[in-house]
């Protein structure tokens, strides 16, 4: 994989109907007044969306890095996502479509969306969920999935969604954390032609924390599942209760009420639950949607990943619904039943924007032109990349085989954490393959070196950002210590984004990768520590270590160092199974690469392990300081 990046690259320019026909025509103007003055330039787009009431400060830091937006202010980003739609002609406008891996498709308008959501919204009611609650939600990539989502927000309770590729034992801590009392789930969904077990996984994890009050189940499948009498629903059945009225008052809150929690991977330890508001997460998912993809009232928009990941949270839920938008859905994998499946549904459906990442695009690349040259992509106007840096190869292969030249890339930087995009370029900017370009209005982007100086041109720092955005997360749910020293610690004034980067000497930054033991596998999150500790709860394991290695088609793959308790047996079935259990507990996704068996591993004499050690070893580079290397 060619990942080093060429920043004397040429660049490569938008048409002039592009730049034409853009929302936003001169970037530097804007970011110039956005910087300059960020409270009215957040003011301003905050006024273009409905409040109850509208705020008394933009931004309150009387108590940073806890910075509070709108406060005062009074909304739901329902009244925004979907009721005021039905005021205006969007009523009828298409807010979803939906195509199922076996290839059955269902629609969904602004006013059947509400009346889905609404209905659920009153189900949820009546099973006592209320106002500040958090509801898990482990489900396939299905509408009842977004509609789950958005009757929670529609009545003020906290959602906590998890991926449906995670397994038992991250279902169960999530649960857990949050004190879910209601759980939503499906009897399966489909992938690459076969059914994931997605009850099984939630009955297991449901044992290992029985907080679960009420397991609401969608019939996807139809495949035989266990139902508990008194405790496990199907929701068609819910959902034709008379109290599942159609009407269901939005509730108003706080712009600093909580919205959701999504877990995500830390330095250490337990997944973090990660904050978000109806306030700012509203605003500024709304304004980064509208200019970066420029979007027009005609667009169909998809966004390829999974509503569990925050990229599905702000870019298929929440943004498209508030900017008025429709959007495409798929539950499937991208290459069933063959590898043109995502270009016949471009097609189909004439997508005008495609959102995905670079492992999907290598993962299609692979399997050559053809495929796509089988179909019309010409209803594609815009291409965009996230959760990894793209490397050029790919880049270039995405812009010529699918955009055919015509449709610029938006590389878009962004994390669970902030919310939405951060450095991306819009439509109009100037491309250099593999960097995200420049920061986004109001974000103030740098690369620093340890004691937060800025670097040189060209030189390798670490990526943070200067000034608060209302999208940022508001803390780490119940660890708000966790939160101030993670992310504000290191500088005190300054985010710090984990990530390292460079900035070229036209000021694009080229982001390298993650700095701390976060591992990006095919563009999901994981964490070192979640790998580790479902490795040593199997029952051979006395301790273990991993790491992230390059990897050509997922960007990093996980490799780990084993060391077995006394008198087990080191061979390859026992390696194979501890992958298997690795998989069992936390997903597929976090199955390592390899495992290696070995007596010792590398650790400070405090008893840290020193990964970097492990990382260079594996690939034979230079081990850099060893000083504080036990011996
Ligand atoms: C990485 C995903 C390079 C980065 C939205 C970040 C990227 C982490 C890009 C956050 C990009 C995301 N170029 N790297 N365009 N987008 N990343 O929380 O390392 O799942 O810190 O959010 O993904 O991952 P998360």
């Amino acid at each position: 994989m060619d990942s080093s990046p060429n920043q004397d690259a040429e660049f490569f320019y938008p048409s002039q109907q592009i730049v034409d026909n853009a929302i936003i025509q001169d970037y530097e103007a804007l970011y110039k007044q956005s910087v300059d003055d960020p409270q009215a330039f957040w003011a301003a787009r905050a006024n273009e969306l409905e409040w109850a009431k509208k705020w008394d400060k933009v931004l309150d830091d009387s108590k940073a890095p806890f910075y509070k937006w709108f406060t005062g202010g009074v909304t739901n980003i329902i009244t925004n996502a979907i009721d005021r739609h039905l005021k205006t002609a969007h009523k009828n406008k298409l807010a979803l479509i939906w195509e199922g891996e076996p290839g059955d498709s269902r629609t969904f308008s602004y006013f059947a969306l509400n009346r889905e959501v609404s209905k659920f919204a009153n189900v949820l009611k009546s099973l006592g969920v209320r106002k500040g609650d958090i509801v898990t939600i482990y489900m396939p990539r299905i509408p009842e999935m977004v509609f789950a989502m958005l009757a929670c927000a529609k009545i003020g309770a906290g959602h906590s969604v998890v991926y449906g590729g995670f397994s038992v034992e991250a279902l169960a801590a999530r649960i857990e954390d949050a004190q879910s009392k209601v759980l939503i789930t499906a009897d399966g969904g489909w992938m690459r032609g076969k059914i994931v077990n997605l009850k099984e996984i939630a009955d297991e994890a449901m044992s290992r924390q029985p907080t679960i009050e009420s397991c609401i189940v969608v019939k996807r499948t139809g495949q035989s599942i266990y139902m508990e009498a008194g405790r496990d629903y199907w929701y068609h059945d819910l959902i034709s209760l008379p109290i599942a009225s159609p009407n269901c008052p939005t509730e108003p809150m706080d712009a600093e009420d909580m919205l959701f929690i999504l877990y995500t991977s830390g330095t250490t330890g337990r997944p973090k639950g990660i904050i978000h508001t109806h306030g700012g997460y509203m605003v500024y998912t709304y304004t980064t949607f509208k200019y970066v993809f420029d979007i027009k009232e005609e667009d169909r928009y998809w966004c390829a990943a999974d509503p569990g990941w925050i990229t599905g949270h702000s870019y298929i839920v929440y943004a498209p619904l508030i900017n008025g938008a429709t959007s495409f859905m798929y539950e499937g994998a991208p290459n069933h039943p063959y590898p043109n499946r995502w270009w016949q549904m471009v097609e189909k459906y004439g997508i005008s924007i495609l959102y995905t990442s670079p492992t999907a695009i290598r993962g299609l690349m692979r399997f050559g032109n053809a495929w796509a040259n089988r179909h019309d992509l010409s209803s594609l106007r815009l291409l965009g990349s996230v959760g990894e840096p793209i490397n050029p190869e790919a880049w270039r292969w995405y812009y010529t085989v699918i955009g055919k030249e015509r449709c610029p890339i938006m590389d878009t930087w962004w994390q669970t954490e902030t919310g939405g995009f951060m450095i991306s370029p819009l439509p109009v900017t100037p491309l250099k393959p593999g960097s995200a370009t420049k920061p986004l209005f109001g974000i103030i982007a740098d690369v620093v070196n340890e004691e937060g100086h800025p670097v040189a041109a060209g030189e390798e720092g670490y990526l943070v950002i200067k000034a608060p955005w209302p999208g940022m997360l508001r803390t780490i749910y119940k660890d708000p210590e966790r939160y101030q020293t993670q992310y504000w610690g290191k500088y005190g004034n300054m985010y710090q984004a984990g990530d390292s980067a460079r900035k070229d000497k036209d000021g694009y930054i080229w982001v390298i990768g993650r700095i701390d033991d976060v591992i990006k596998v095919s563009g999901y999150r994981l964490g070192t520590a979640e790998v580790e500790s479902a490795l040593v709860s199997h029952p051979s394991v006395a301790e273990a270590a991993a790491i992230g290695l390059p990897h050509e088609l997922k960007g990093n793959a996980i490799y780990c160092y084993v060391i077995l308790k006394a008198g087990v047996d080191k061979n390859d079935k026992l390696a194979e199974e501890l992958r298997q259990h690795v998989g069992h507990e936390i997903g597929p996704i976090a199955r390592p690469e390899h495992i290696t068996f070995v007596d010792s591993l590398p650790k400070t004499r405090s008893g840290k392990i020193m990964r970097r050690v492990l990382k260079a070893r594996a690939q034979g580079l230079p081990e850099g300081d060893l000083s504080t290397l036990e011996e």
